[in-house]
């Protein structure tokens, strides 16, 4: 018999893999996925603990799940709420304390152990699980038996942090390091092609840090990405998320070199000023960022640039705050993230002095959007009318309607027959928006016109 399975997911591409695998794991034991849970057997919380008020959401979340559960229960049947992520590792006893309805506790790196879990909760055992296991959960999980995950796809090819950026959880909620053997990869890359992924993109919340083992030799990022092109189904590649100190020669070179590998790089840098960086524990200045960018454009000369940034780090000047939106005038970025700093308990940042009031915060943050908006909008505009190769990797909103991604990983949506979904196809822009672009395919009349003009 079929039982439902809820999953919500919080935070990054990270999470958003990860509640694909635990569905892959669930399904031999009669899981399939619902969009709403009610009447869910199995709710999962994926959550996200990189900035504050997460923990406060989650509660928020259970609270509306509780009734699900009671519901069930009045009928008889037992519903298992669980919650899973990186709040789950950081405060898993704080959410068992206040909320005792809570069946499941456990960190990101113990979801291959979910089918025993699951029989412990039904068992009414209430488990807590956050260590970090000595054996690698990605052995356990399933690669090959894998549901489609449609045209585009992530695939995690590390997890864990060795940095401990002052101000960041993510060395303490997913642990040290860890790159997955190529061997692991290439199979999962294979099971993906087969299920109709064309776009493949490659995770960690370090990725260019990868130093996976093959045959007894250690391989880096530039060369897995050079093994991954040579599937045949696959014909982009993308990786996030980088750090500057990691951009080694070979993978800068592999810009130039690998045609699928896609000319867009997400390469957060944080501030633009060095004293900043050095607060931050960042290990790179912002002239080392600068160069980077600079190499890469030489080697591919239409490569587009996103970034993060946090507004308002403790010590922060205003001429900190300058030198950063300086960097970004320098660098010219098609797409941003940008995040007001948050203190998050147990990182050094958050016992540093120096903490800035919210509202000079908030209107650094205000500058920074305001001008990466800016940027965002010139490089979308400056599309218009050029013909682009798009992969169509989602259903519009209104029939008849796809969505893609172009190279530049830009969205836009397109009316253009379902039969095209999957398929990369010629486009041409014909207007932009602060986030998008919208297009019409390119028929022979219109390839003919252009020419002619
Ligand atoms: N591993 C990636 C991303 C980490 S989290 C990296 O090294 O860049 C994603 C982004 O969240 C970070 O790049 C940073 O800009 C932001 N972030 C992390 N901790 C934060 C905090 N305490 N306050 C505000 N923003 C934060
Ligand atoms: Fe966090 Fe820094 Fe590691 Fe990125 S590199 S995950 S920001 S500690
Ligand atoms: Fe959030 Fe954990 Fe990802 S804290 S950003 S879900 S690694």
């Amino acid at each position: 018999m079929s039982k439902k399975l809820y999953i919500k997911t919080y935070g990054c591409q990270m999470n958003v893999y990860d509640s694909k695998k635990m569905a892959d794991v669930l399904a031999p034991l009669g899981y399939a996925p619902t969009e709403e849970p009610d009447g869910a057997d199995l709710m999962i919380l994926n959550t996200c603990h990189i900035r504050e008020k997460a923990t406060e959401k989650v509660f928020s979340d259970l609270g509306r799940l509780r009734p699900i559960k009671e519901a069930k229960a009045e009928q008889g049947e037992k519903a298992l709420i669980a919650v899973a992520g990186c709040v789950a590792q950081a405060e898993g006893d704080v959410i068992t304390k206040r909320a005792n309805y809570v069946d499941m506790v456990f960190g990101p790196q113990t979801y291959h152990l979910l089918p025993e879990m699951i029989l412990q909760a039904n068992g009414g055992e209430r488990v807590i699980n956050t260590d970090f296991p000595v054996e690698s959960k990605f052995d356990l999980l399933p690669t090959g038996d894998i549901a489609s995950q449609g045209p585009s796809a992530f695939l995690s090819i590390q997890e864990g942090c060795d940095k401990f950026c002052t101000f960041c959880v993510v060395p303490y909620t997913r642990g040290a390091e860890y790159s997955r053997p190529v061997q692991q990869i290439i199979d999962e890359a294979r099971a993906m092609a087969d299920q109709g992924t064309s776009e493949v993109i490659l995770l960690g919340q370090n990725v260019n840090a990868y130093h996976g083992t093959h045959a007894g030799e250690t391989w880096d990022l530039a060369r897995l990405i050079s093994a991954l092109a040579e599937i045949g189904g696959i014909t982009r590649i993308r990786y996030m998320t980088s750090h500057p100190r990691d951009m080694n020669d070979d993978l800068i070179a592999a810009h130039g070199d690998v045609a699928k590998l896609m000319p867009f790089l997400h390469l957060p840098v944080q501030s633009g000023s060095d004293r900043i960086l050095e607060l931050m524990n960042r290990k790179h200045t912002a002239d080392h960022y600068r160069d980077i960018i600079a190499r890469l454009r030489q080697r591919r000369t239409d490569i587009a640039f996103s970034s993060d940034f946090i507004a308002g780090f403790s010590g922060e000047t205003e001429e900190d705050h300058q030198q950063t939106l300086q960097l970004i005038r320098d660098v010219g970025f098609a797409q941003c993230y940008s995040f007001k700093y948050s203190t998050r308990p147990g990182t050094p940042g958050a016992v540093m002095g120096g903490m800035l009031p919210e509202a000079i915060k908030d209107r650094r943050l205000q500058e920074l959007q305001a001008l990466l908006q800016e940027q965002q909008l010139a490089y979308n505009l400056a599309a218009v009318g050029q013909v682009m190769p798009v992969l169509f990797d989602r259903k519009g909103n209104r029939p008849g309607q796809l969505l893609g991604k172009t190279p530049y990983n830009t969205s836009l949506y397109v009316d253009a027959p379902e039969r095209l979904f999957g398929q990369t196809v010629d486009v041409q822009i014909t207007a932009a928006f602060q986030n998008g672009m919208r297009g019409e395919i390119v028929t022979t009349e219109t390839t003919a016109t252009r020419t002619a003009a």
